[in-house]
């Protein structure tokens, strides 16, 4: 068991990746902190135009909370989904994870605000999860056409879908944490949204 503590630090250390930032820097693109809302994910990645660097950016963000998932539950041993629900060892590493991508320790702590890693994090519990909560992003983002409105939805749907689907289990809790942590991310969004500033997804106009 001790040794398995490791794996709370080895999370936050993969989830502290920051791709907006990497993906930026390979493909010479700005960093994602001087333009736009200056935060590094994919939604205003995909203000410079590039939806090459935007979609790598997302996959990048949401397959490191899926990586740090699947790799805890296979070191874990039993990676039955009952098993998983209940391990507060594996509710550490989803927090880990996600705290890595809010406050990363390789960009000075100025993480994102942890959309698809939660996205990738649900994907690792279980893809019915996952598949549900990421269809709610899809309908809000694409009938309202605000990226951080259909966040702060799937956000409040995510936690009741694992209700629904699996009860009452620690790692509800874990969500919970995560799901409350995105939605405090998204306070500037929020203002803008009620102020009718909040920008659509793809257009470039400054939220700042
Ligand atoms: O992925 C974060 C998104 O919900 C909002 O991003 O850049 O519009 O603040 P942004």
């Amino acid at each position: 068991l001790t040794l398995d503590l490791l794996l709370i630090p080895l999370a936050y250390l993969i989830g502290s990746i920051s791709f907006a930032v990497v993906v930026s820097k390979c493909m010479r693109l700005p960093d994602p902190h001087t333009y736009g809302s200056g935060n590094p994910g994919a939604t205003n990645v995909l203000r410079t135009g590039n939806k090459k660097a935007a979609v790598l950016t997302l996959i990048g963000d949401a397959l490191k909370g899926y990586f740090a998932v699947m790799l805890a539950r296979h070191i874990l041993g039993d990676q039955s989904l009952t098993a998983s629900l209940n391990s507060w060892l594996l509710c550490g590493v989803v927090i880990a994870v996600f705290l890595g991508h809010l406050f990363p320790v390789f960009h000075g702590f100025k993480g994102g605000k942890g959309v698809a890693t939660a996205c990738g994090i649900l994907f690792g519990i279980n893809w019915i999860l996952g598949l549900a909560t990421l269809a709610t992003w899809i309908i809000v983002a694409k009938f309202m056409r605000y990226s951080s409105l259909a966040a702060i939805a799937a956000a409040i749907f995510g936690p009741v879908y694992f209700v629904f689907l699996f009860g009452f289990q620690p790692m509800g809790i874990a969500l919970l944490i995560v799901c409350f942590l995105l939605i405090w991310r998204h306070h500037s969004n929020i203002q803008n949204l009620m102020n009718g500033t909040e920008s659509r997804i793809g257009s470039k106009k400054e939220t700042q």
